[in-house]
């Protein structure tokens, strides 16, 4: 990715103005890269050209370096973390990654603990933490001679350090960019760094518990001062924080092993960029996959044959035949399914909604109450199903919560029966919008069964009764009489679903038909207007106007709650869930 120099002028501390330098590429989130002692923006380049392919790549010259104005004479790390803050700011990064090496990585951390509001995630490269007293004593006698400016043969002692000494013939190239870093860096802001580097491995003593962000404290197993122990220390404090050791690498390990350091980087990276998944909204996003429903079966070793309602069926392969069903560890039958040999699964009917909730149920006699056959391979077919596909087990793959049985097909047959649908928790079946279609024209209402988090919006009279919103027709909105039109009326929001009942409905008259929609409400209701959102649980059954609204409502609630749903046709006494298909024809 091509990258753009900058150079933002900003305030230090104490009103001294400064000045910082740095280097932009790439598109995505943010991600800032600060450096180590003695080193500059572009030390990063071969994590700049990785991470710029998938982010927003920012890594700037740390004060007193490369182009970078000078630090206050009397320096602190916050001063470091608050250019980083300045960095931010001017280049309007609200929130970034931030990742540091060395020096670098105890500036992120500093800023991390100090606005965790702007920190997505924090990675801590080859940091130092609780020296030993003679690591201490070393780097501050380190720390001192280059206050002092007398350092004769300072730059390669560093090298020593950070690459072994002699340099090996693997690392020559690095050691050697990174002398020149060393020789061009401007002496003073060095020194006065340095210090700062050579006692802030205390900064972050009893504070990393309240690190909010997701850390990653990586080093190399041979660096000798920013040692393997610290970075696991690190971690260990950190709430959200993991480990990485990199073997065989030492100080520079971002530039001798970049390939696996970018690896590593991005990994975290991508882990902590991911949302916490809250499986009340997945499965809900889930469920808008419109689906079929199905009943896997086997026979057990004892001959018995077992099954359980699945809609995660899905056609793998054609030659050879491969099908797939997911199965719940959770369920009962798991270690019956994983371990058989053969099982059959039948597409289920529209008709047979009732079929689908007994093998969902934990029924101990599933088989006693359906009507089902033996296969040829012996698996028990539904009778009455859509289609079925005999199956002997090619495989059985272990998947998170659940296993994945993939079958070879070696019977099968269909029929021209519409087969049941299941979409957002609920059952749909192909031909009651022909029913309410039919019924289009008689003497109809259609209303609709609207709920959000609160449950189900329902219209107050002045008597105290209630009711469904509904209206002589659905459209237009422009007919304050249609439902539409009186939702728009009311001010209420609302998205229909499927149909959830076609039914006989008296109080119209001998022949009126009432349709009813699920729906969900955009936004809460307005609240004037005798509007009420009562909960499932809260319902008063006996302020409900209507028999028949009060009857399929009972089975709307009975059935949200099993989260299964089912097609109500019927009228208003018998009020039995039936077979569409009998009612459509
Ligand atoms: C429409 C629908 C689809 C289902 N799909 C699956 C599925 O794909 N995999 C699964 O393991 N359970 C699925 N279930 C749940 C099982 O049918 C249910 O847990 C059943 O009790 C398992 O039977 P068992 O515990 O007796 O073995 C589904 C339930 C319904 C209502």
């Amino acid at each position: 990715m091509p990258s753009k120099a900058f150079r933002i002028a900003h305030a230090l501390r104490d009103g001294m103005k400064g000045a910082t330098s740095g280097i932009r590429a790439g598109q995505g989130e943010p991600v800032i890269l600060v450096h180590g002692v003695g080193m500059a923006a572009e030390i990063w380049s071969p994590q700049i050209e990785a991470l710029s392919r998938r982010y927003d790549v920012v890594a700037y010259d740390m004060l007193g370096h490369g182009g970078s104005t000078l630090p206050p004479d009397d320096p602190r790390l916050s001063d470091y973390a608050d250019q980083l803050l300045a960095v931010m700011d001017r280049l309007e990064i609200q929130q970034a990654h931030v990742i540091g090496h060395s020096m670098g990585a105890l500036v992120v951390l500093e800023f991390a603990l100090a606005r965790p509001e702007r920190v997505r995630s924090v990675a801590a490269l080859n940091a130092v933490y609780g020296r030993t007293p003679e690591q201490r004593a070393a780097v501050q006698s380190r720390a001192a001679s280059l206050e002092t400016g007398n350092t004769p043969g300072a730059a390669e002692a560093t090298i020593g350090r950070w690459f072994g000494d002699p340099v090996s013939g693997r690392l020559a190239e690095a050691a050697g960019k990174t002398r020149h870093f060393l020789h061009s860096v401007d002496q003073t802001g060095y020194a006065r760094t340095y210090g700062v580097f050579a006692s802030a491995d205390d900064a972050h003593r009893g504070r990393l518990q309240s690190l909010r962000a997701p850390a990653l404290f990586m080093t190399g197993e041979d660096d000798p001062n920013s040692t393997p122990a610290m970075s696991r220390a690190m971690a260990e404090a950190a709430p959200d924080a993991r480990c990485d050791i990199v073997a065989g690498e030492r100080h520079m390990m971002a530039l001798t092993a970049p390939d696996e350091i970018n690896r590593r980087l991005i990994a975290f990276l991508a882990d902590s960029a991911a949302k916490p998944v809250d499986p009340k909204s997945l499965r809900r996003a889930l469920g808008a996959f419109a689906t079929g429903v199905t009943v896997v079966s086997t026979l057990q070793s004892d001959g018995t044959p077992r099954g359980f309602t699945a809609n995660s069926f899905t056609s793998v392969s054609l030659d050879p035949p491969l099908v797939l069903v997911c199965i719940a560890k959770a369920a009962s039958g798991y270690g019956i399914f994983s371990e058989a040999v053969r099982f059959s699964i039948s597409v289920l009917a529209e008709g047979q909604r009732e079929t689908s909730g007994l093998f969902a149920s934990k029924a101990p006699d599933k088989f006693e109450r359906s009507a089902w056959r033996r296969s040829v391979g012996g698996n028990p077919i539904i009778e009455g199903a859509a289609a079925w596909f005999d199956c002997r087990t090619h495989s059985v793959v272990d998947a998170g919560d659940h296993a994945v049985l993939i079958g070879r097909v070696m019977d099968f047959g269909d029929t021209v029966t519409n087969p049941l649908g299941y979409c957002r928790g609920a059952y749909v079946t192909f031909s009651l919008p022909q029913a309410a279609l039919s019924a289009a024209g008689s003497r109809t209402r259609v209303g609709a069964i609207l709920e959000n988090d609160d449950g189900i919006l329902f219209l107050a009279g002045p008597d105290g009764r209630i009711d469904l919103p509904e209206g002589i027709s659905l459209e237009p909105d422009t007919d304050p009489a249609s439902l539409n039109g009186m939702l728009r009326r009311l001010g209420i929001s609302a998205q229909l679903g499927f149909l959830f009942a076609v039914f006989e409905d008296p109080r119209n008259g001998a022949g009126a038909v009432s349709v009813y929609y699920r729906g969900s409400l955009k936004a809460p209701p307005p609240a004037s207007q005798g509007l009420r959102m009562i909960p499932f649980a809260g319902i008063p059954w006996n302020a409900l106007r209507d028999d028949a609204i009060r009857s399929m409502l009972h089975r709307y609630v009975r059935e949200r709650s099993e989260d299964t749903f089912g097609i109500y046709i019927g009228d208003a006494e018998r009020g039995s869930v039936q077979a569409l298909a009998k009612q459509a024809r």
